[in-house]
């Protein structure tokens, strides 16, 4: 069980929800499974417009390292993940600080997802 903060200009509170351990939908399903606002035009890993800035909570070492190659070309592409970035997440698990929603699949992790509810925008 983990729990999954969303927060953004956007909606009028944070708003907290649990995604259940061994569920491996994205982020950007279990937002909108709680109709949490996050921008999201081809949800295929293409656009961008699902980019959001993830801190994972807690002690323990990050779980949701793992980029799809989509991801790491979109993000790379939008200025939102240099090769030193990316070098550091493939190679010490240090997870890069901004994702795409469609692609993020969550982990039995507390994470804070912020979002600025402008597609792309951070
Ligand atoms: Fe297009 Fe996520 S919705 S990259």
């Amino acid at each position: 069980m983990a729990n999954v903060t969303f927060s953004s200009p956007v909606m009028a509170k944070d708003v907290t929800v649990y995604a259940v351990a061994g569920d491996t939908k994205t982020l950007l399903a279990l937002a909108k499974k709680h109709e949490i606002p996050i921008p999201c035009q081809c949800q295929d890993g293409e656009c961008g417009s699902c980019l959001i800035k993830v801190t994972v909570l807690g002690d323990n070492p990050p779980l949701a390292t793992h980029l799809t190659d989509k991801e790491k070309l979109t993000l790379s592409v939008n200025g939102k993940l240099s090769k030193a970035v990316l070098d550091k997440a493939e190679t010490k698990d240090s997870p890069p600080q901004y994702r795409l929603a469609c692609q993020y699949i969550v982990r039995d992790e507390d994470i804070l997802v912020e979002f600025s509810g402008e597609p792309g925008v951070e």
